[in-house]
């Protein structure tokens, strides 16, 4: 499905044909498939956009899964349209204002064409071997033999349509409808051509997807190419050139109501060439970025300018192509990376709810799935942009009060759990990140979050607070008169708290505000709080699993609820409801097995609570070995790599070998689940590289990398980042680390912080077959809150004081490579 521009194929033949590729002419683009996850539900946007581009230009398929609004599941296309979320659930998001090209109207009848989405989906048959997915270009061809090829600029689409020449003497048409994927458009939409020009204005209110918020878009489309025959608007089945002006109801049948605006063309010979300009704030700025983006309808030089974006966005991560390595390995890597700059979205200038001169980007859909990886990988990679991330989420903390979890077009959607915006600030603060970011009023944010219940935290902040420092965990419906939410998820929450709590003291302490740095991470020890030692569970068959102590729900009287600590697990098939409702569990979309591993502060004492090393090992190979963990929900991420904590660094590379690429694979179904703006796409980024992050602390759990070599150029200090692997296996039989050395010398911890890669160091790696001792003595253990007892020899070695090992001392910023640690 992927294919090359015949011309190029020599080239490229001939690129080859010299030994090997050089670091300097590597281009990662040719490794970037954006197919992948465009079936079974990954629902990634495989179309044209800038690295975080507000225009995103695909072809949008009458699919279940259309959230990204492509996909190759055999379904036809409704349309062609210029704004897009990706690897998003719940009901498809944007998708407005979609074009259509027909050939000719049958008769040369402009009421003869079909208009309406419903029924013109009979002329969107398209075969998926004329699909065409590059960075910054998408193409397709209908079976009508209408070709269609765009690619964006920054806030403007730009789509090519090319009429099959057996159809000369028919006047082809394009019809740009007010509609949206999630149909969700209000009343009085409203569009307009120019009879002249036949430029398109219009504007519309559409419904966000994935919460209560409410947002209008506009556009302004311009035509280039083939000579204007005439136009007007359609409404129903019905158009006239006679009308230049609609503005149309609602409906309540047949809701929303078609209605839009086409244009013809006098002949097929040369294609015409749609100039969609975006906006939010008005259609005079869609006009006016459109012009200034794309002056001349030049689609070469569109495409190639978005081509060169996204090499220069990628250009800093080269990874060896020898050592016998499946390029197909290279080609998962680099499109997990590719996905991680999709989303979010740069909406700088077109936000209409606030005029500051701070960036402001959207589409953080949503921080409770991209906090974890997503934006620690892009930390790594695009670090400047993480900056302007996050001086725009501290803006929308300054004008919408709160600190949002989960943020699409323009409304704050809604909290899954924690305020894990206080993990993003935290993460980013203690990795040095600067370049403008008012790091007083980002602590204020995160510390409301700590302190301030919202009267409605459906979609930002905390729920009950009063009971948090009170009972110090969230009760089984709590009582809480203070502020209103859905009182369900009460374990997972307490858990998440737990670990927000824990990141703000981080940054207290790093700050020198000591009081609040002791009382945070007092605070985040309420995880105990609902550790029950004796729980046991069984498996729905009634087999006892054998594990005693689990996490268990309590009420507010302190007595222990109960929740079956593997409902909402991946293998509960009793019909349990895990997810906002509110009839939900006491665990959002996950099982007390998988939050049995989520404190990520203290897995010293968890793995103490859990019998010691041997036994944590064991229960986190039952999580994975049993199919109770999902790899294709975030919450999982972490677990591959938690055996570091165990003294078992190998199990974790055997583990992210046992996913990639069984569960995350180069063909379009080659997801397990949605790609969650990218969520999924930095797990394999993170994983293929061989380091992972603990998010919200300066840690990096190493594994062997998927190649053998992996170089990081850090944007920021222009340094780079070496990991080697000596004894490299492309057949990964030989992953397990047997000794490494860090800028030359001998290096035993199983972990490295963010220095590495702003200060350029060089980590090799020397593999084996076989487990070893490398990384698995107590001392070469990442930090724990509470310390590691129960391994091999002494608890703690001597000669370290305890307190090295626990955050609690001088565990502050790395700086960008300014501060030596
Ligand atoms: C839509 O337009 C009609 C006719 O002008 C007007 O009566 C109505 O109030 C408008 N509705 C909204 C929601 O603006
Ligand atoms: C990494 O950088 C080193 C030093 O510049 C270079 O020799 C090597 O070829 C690079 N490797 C890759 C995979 O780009
Ligand atoms: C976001 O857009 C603004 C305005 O166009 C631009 O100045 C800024 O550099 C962009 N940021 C990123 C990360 O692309
Ligand atoms: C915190 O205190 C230390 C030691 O006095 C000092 O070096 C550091 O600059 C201070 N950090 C901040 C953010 O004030
Ligand atoms: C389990 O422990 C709780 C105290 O946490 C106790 O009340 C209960 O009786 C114990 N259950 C069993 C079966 O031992
Ligand atoms: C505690 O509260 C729960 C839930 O309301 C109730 O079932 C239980 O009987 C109470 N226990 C005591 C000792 O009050
Ligand atoms: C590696 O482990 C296997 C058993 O798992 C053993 O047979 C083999 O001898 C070991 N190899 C080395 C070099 O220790
Ligand atoms: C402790 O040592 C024994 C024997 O060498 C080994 O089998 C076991 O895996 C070690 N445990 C840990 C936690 O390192």
């Amino acid at each position: 499905m992927h294919t090359f521009d015949r011309g190029c194929l020599p080239l490229l033949l001939a690129a080859l044909a010299v030994v090997r590729v050089d670091a300097a002419d590597f281009d990662p683009l040719q490794y970037v498939d954006q197919l992948i996850g465009t079936r079974n539900g990954g629902n990634v946007f495989a179309g044209a956009s800038l690295p975080y581009g507000l225009a995103k230009a695909v072809a949008d398929t009458n699919s279940g899964s259309n959230q990204g609004g492509f996909t190759l599941d055999g379904t036809p296309i409704l349309g062609f349209s210029a704004l897009h979320d990706s690897g998003t659930g719940g009901e498809p998001s944007l998708g407005n204002f979609p074009l259509f090209p027909y050939a000719a109207c049958p008769g040369d009848d402009i009421n003869l064409c079909v208009y309406p989405k419903r029924t013109r989906v009979a002329s969107g048959a398209f075969d998926p071997k004329t699909v065409v997915a590059r960075p910054g270009f998408f193409a397709v061809t209908l079976n009508t033999g209408v070709k269609a090829e765009m690619t964006t600029s920054q806030r403007t689409a730009l789509f090519r349509f090319t009429f099959p020449t057996a159809t000369n003497g028919a006047h082809p048409l394009l019809l740009q409808d007010l509609s949206d994927l999630h149909n969700s458009r209000q009343d009085n939409g409203s569009v307009s051509v120019d009879p002249e020009t036949g430029r398109i204005k219009g504007q519309a209110l559409f419904v966000s997807s994935f919460s209560q918020g409410q947002y209008t878009s506009y556009f302004c489309t311009d035509f280039s190419g083939s000579k204007i025959l005439d136009n007007g608007i359609f409404v129903d089945s019905r158009a006239s050139a006679d009308v230049k002006k609609l503005t149309v109801s609602r409906s309540i049948n047949g809701y929303p109501l078609p209605g839009g605006a086409f244009v013809r063309f006098e002949s097929p010979a040369k294609p015409v060439i749609a100039r969609v300009g975006l906006s939010f704030i008005s259609s005079d700025q869609a006009c006016s970025n459109a012009e200034e983006e794309i002056p001349k309808f030049d689609f070469d030089a569109v495409q190639s300018a978005a081509t060169d974006a996204w090499r220069e966005k990628l250009s800093p991560i080269t990874v060896s192509t020898g050592g016998g390595v499946d390029p197909n390995q290279i080609k998962n890597f680099y499109s997990g990376i590719y996905r991680t700059m999709v989303n979010p979205q740069n909406y700088t200038g077109e936000n209409p709810n606030w005029k500051t001169g701070e960036p402001y980007f959207d589409s953080f859909y949503c921080l409770w799935d991209s906090f974890r990886s997503q934006i620690p990988f892009l930390t790594v990679l695009d670090p400047l942009s993480v900056e302007q991330m996050i001086r725009s989420l501290i803006d929308t903390y300054k004008h919408e009060g709160w600190l949002p979890d989960c943020h699409m077009s323009l409304s704050k959607g809604y909290t899954q759990g924690g305020s894990n915006a206080d993990i993003v600030l935290v993460d980013g603060y203690l990795k040095g990140l600067a370049g403008g970011i008012d790091w007083d009023v980002g602590y204020e944010a995160v510390v409301k979050d700590a302190e301030v219940e919202p009267f409605d935290w459906c979609c930002h902040g905390r729920g009950g607070i009063d009971s948090w420092k009170a009972l110090g965990y969230i009760p089984v419906q709590d009582f809480d008169y203070k502020g209103f939410g859905t009182l369900t998820r009460s374990l997972s929450r307490t858990l998440e708290y737990s670990y927000n709590d824990f990141a703000i003291s981080q940054m207290a302490r790093a700050m020198n505000k000591t009081t609040d740095a002791e009382k945070y991470l007092d605070l985040s020890d309420n995880w105990r709080n609902l550790y029950k030692a004796n729980q046991t569970s069984s498996l729905f068959s009634g087999i006892d699993t054998g594990f005693v102590g689990f996490f268990q729900p309590k009420h507010i009287n302190g007595t222990w609820g109960f929740q079956n600590p593997l409902k909402c697990s991946n293998i509960d098939n009793t019909g349990s409801v895990c997810s906002l409702q509110n009839t939900g569990a006491e665990t959002f979309e996950s099982s007390i097995w998988e939050y049995g591993f989520y404190v990520p502060h203290d897995q010293g004492s968890l793995v103490t609570l859990y019998g010691g090393p041997s036994n944590f090992v064991k229960r986190l190979d039952y999580l994975h070995d049993q199919s109770i963990t999902y790899i294709g929900n975030e919450p999982s991420f972490l677990t591959v790599f938690q055996y570091h904590y165990a003294g078992r660094p190998g199990l974790s590379a055997k583990r992210s070998h046992f996913y990639i690429p069984k569960f995350f694979d180069t063909t379009p179904q080659g997801l397990p689940g949605n790609d969650d703006s990218g969520a999924m796409g930095s797990f394999v980024a993170f994983s293929m590289m061989g380091l992972f992050p603990n998010p919200g602390q300066n840690v990096y759990l190493i594994t062997p990398p998927f190649f053998e070599s992996v170089n990081i150029t850090s944007p920021v200090t222009g340094k780079t980042a070496t990991i080697r692997a000596v004894n490299f296996d492309p057949t990964y039989a030989a992953i397990y680390i047997q000794s490494a050395t860090l800028n030359g010398k001998p290096y035993t911890k199983n972990w490295i912080d963010h220095s590495f890669f702003t200060e350029g160091k060089e980590l090799v790696l020397t593999l084996g077959k076989n487990e070893s001792s490398w990384g698995t003595a107590v001392k070469d253990l990442p930090p724990s809150v509470g310390e590691y007892v129960g391994f091999n020899g002494t608890s703690v070695d001597k000669k370290t004081p305890a307190s090295n090992l626990r955050y609690s001392v001088d565990y502050g910023r790395t700086g960008l490579g300014l501060r030596q640690r």
